[in-house]
C-alpha cells in the first residue's frame, strides 16, 4: 500500500529539520516551483500563528494589560497582516504606505502605533485624522504634530521614542538604543523629561505612552532588562516630576530567532520572565500599572518563510565551487547587506556529494552571495535550493535592481499554497516612466528657424465596447 501523500506544509517541515531528501519536501518544492515559477516566497501560515501564541502565552499571564503588535516592515503582506490581525495583534507602522497596508488587512486607525524618525507633513496630519498614536521622535516633531491637530480640531495621542542608551548587544546595523544612534529623544540628561512637560503645555496633544526600540536580532535578555529599568525609572519620574501618567510603556520589537542549525535565542517565555521582576518593581515604585505594549516583527514572521530558487548552473573555478540560482541580492538582501547567514537547502532528486560551495545571486555585484562556503550536496541545473527564515525582511527588502522583477509570494495552509501577491511582471519595470523630449525636439526649439509646425492628425473615433 502506498502511503498517503504529505502534506505542504509537512515538505516545509522537514526542510526545516534538515530533512532536504525526504519525499515530502522534495514533493513541496517540485508542486510549489511548477505551479508559481522561482523564485518565490512561501509563508507556512501555521508558524505565523504559532509565533503569536507563543509570545501571547508568555506574556498575557504575567502582564495584566497587554497590548502586542506587530512591526509591519518585517513583512507588508496584507494576507499576513489579516493572520496576525486575526490572532489579535495591533499594527506598528512607519510610514503612509505601511498604515494604508494596516487599513487593508482590516485594522482600524485606532490600532495604528506610527513609528519613524522623519515623517512627513502629510503622515502627520494622517496619523491624526485617524486617530492612530504618534510616536514622535523628536521636540520638533511634537511642535509640527500639535500645530496640525489645532488646525484639524483634534487631539493628538502621542508618545515619544526615547533613546535609552541601552546597547542590547546585535548587529551595529540594526543596533537602535545606543546614544549616537538617530533614534529617539535622549532619556539621559533631561531631554526626555523636558519634552514631556512640553507635550502638557501644548494644544491638541494628549500623553499616551512612552517606547523605546533598542535594536533587532537580540538573542539574550540582558539588554530588555536594561532599557526596562530605565524607561520604568522614567514613569516614576514623570509622574512624580509633571503629575503625567501614561497610559502604555512599549519596550519595542527586537526578540531574535535561531538562523542557525542548533543556535539557541531567548524565548518569549524567557525574556517575559526576566521581565516580570523589573516591571513589578517598577510599577510598584511609579505608583501605579501602566500597559505593556511590545512589537515585534521578525519574530512572529522569520521562520514562516521560505524562499525556493532554481539552479541555472554550477561552476567550478580553480578556487570554488558556486551554485548560481535565479534569485540573487535583489530578491534577498540581507547576506549582502548585513553578512546574515541563512540556512540553505539543495532540495534534488538525485544530489551529488556534500562539497564546500558557495550559493551565488544572479545580480552583477561581487558581493551577491547568498550562502557562502557551505558543505552541501552539488546539485544540478534544474534543482532547487531553498533559503530558510526569510519571512521578515526578506520581500520586504526586494528591489528590480538588474531589471529583474519581484519574486511571488505563496501562503500555504496545511496542503493548500494560495498566491498572495502574483509574480512582478516586465510592465514593472517601466510602470511610471515617462519620456523626456527626443533630441529632435529638443534641437528644433533651440534653432533659429522654427520648424514647420505638424498638422495634428485628426482624433479618430473610438471603436465603442461591447456591452458597455
Ligand atoms: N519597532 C521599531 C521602532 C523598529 O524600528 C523595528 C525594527 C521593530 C519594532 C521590529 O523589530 P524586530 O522585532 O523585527 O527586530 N532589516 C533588518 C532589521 C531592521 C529592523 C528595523 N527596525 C534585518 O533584516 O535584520
Amino acid at each position: 500500500m502506498t502511503p498517503p501523500a504529505r502534506s505542504l506544509h509537512e515538505g516545509l517541515e522537514a526542510l526545516r529539520d534538515g530533512r532536504a531528501s525526504d519525499p515530502a519536501a522534495l514533493s513541496a518544492v517540485s508542486r510549489l516551483a511548477g505551479a508559481y515559477g522561482t523564485p518565490l516566497y512561501v509563508y507556512d501560515a501555521a508558524a505565523i500563528s504559532s509565533g503569536f501564541r507563543a509570545l501571547k502565552a508568555a506574556f498575557a499571564p504575567r502582564f495584566a494589560k497587554l497590548r502586542l503588535h506587530y512591526a509591519l516592515k518585517a513583512n507588508g503582506s496584507v494576507a499576513i497582516g489579516r493572520i496576525l490581525r486575526a490572532e489579535g495583534a495591533f499594527p506598528e507602522v512607519v510610514s503612509l504606505g505601511e498604515i494604508l497596508t494596516a487599513m487593508r488587512a482590516g485594522w482600524k486607525g485606532a490600532d495604528v502605533l506610527f513609528t519613524s524618525s522623519s515623517k512627513t507633513p502629510a503622515e502627520i496630519e494622517k496619523a491624526i485624522a485617524l486617530g492612530a498614536v504618534l510616536n514622535a521622535d523628536s521636540r520638533d516633531e511634537l511642535e509640527q504634530a500639535s500645530a496640525a491637530a489645532v488646525r484639524a480640531r483634534r487631539t493628538v495621542r502621542l508618545s515619544f521614542r526615547l533613546n535609552p542608551g541601552v546597547d542590547p548587544d546585535t548587529l551595529h546595523h540594526i543596533n537602535t538604543g545606543i546614544p549616537e544612534s538617530k533614534f529617539g529623544v535622549h532619556l539621559d540628561g533631561g531631554d526626555a523629561l523636558a519634552a514631556y512637560a512640553r507635550a502638557k503645555d501644548l494644544p491638541g496633544v494628549a500623553i499616551a505612552g512612552v517606547h523605546c526600540h533598542v535594536g533587532s536580532q537580540i538573542a539574550d535578555t540582558a539588554g530588555y532588562e536594561r532599557a526596562a529599568r530605565k524607561m520604568l525609572a522614567f514613569v516614576k519620574e514623570l509622574k512624580e516630576r509633571l503629575g503625567v501618567a501614561l497610559d502604555f510603556v512599549d519596550l519595542g520589537g527586537g526578540i531574535g530567532v535561531p538562523y542557525r542549525d542548533g543556535e539557541t535565542v531567548m524565548t518569549p517565555e524567557a525574556l517575559a520572565k526576566a521581565l516580570l521582576p523589573v516591571w513589578k518593581e517598577g510599577v510598584s515604585a511609579a505608583g501605579y500599572e501602566p500597559a505593556l505594549w511590545l512589537e515585534p516583527g521578525r519574530s512572529l514572521v522569520a521562520s514562516s518563510g521560505f524562499l525556493v530558487t532554481r539552479v541555472n548552473t554550477v561552476k567550478t573555478t580553480p578556487l570554488k565551487t558556486f551554485v548560481n540560482v535565479d534569485a540573487g541580492s535583489n530578491t534577498l538582501l540581507r547576506p549582502a547587506l548585513y553578512g546574515a547567514y541563512h540556512r540553505a537547502r539543495v532540495v534534488s532528486a538525485a544530489p551529488g556529494a556534500p562539497r564546500l560551495l558557495d550559493v551565488a545571486g544572479d545580480v552583477c555585484e561581487t558581493g551577491d552571495i547568498l550562502a557562502e562556503a557551505r558543505t552541501l550536496p552539488v546539485p544540478s541545473a534544474g534543482d532547487h535550493v531553498v533559503f530558510l527564515d526569510v519571512g521578515a525582511y526578506g520581500f520586504a527588502m526586494a528591489s528590480m535592481y538588474n531589471a529583474r522583477p519581484l519574486p511571488a509570494e505563496v501562503l500555504v495552509d496545511g496542503d493548500t499554497a494560495t498566491l498572495i501577491r502574483r509574480r512582478g511582471a516586465f510592465e514593472d519595470l517601466f510602470r511610471g516612466e515617462r519620456r523626456p523630449p527626443g533630441p529632435g525636439r529638443r534641437a528644433r526649439a533651440g534653432s533659429r528657424r522654427a520648424a514647420p509646425r505638424r498638422r495634428r492628425r485628426p482624433a479618430r473615433p473610438r471603436p465603442k465596447r461591447r456591452g458597455a
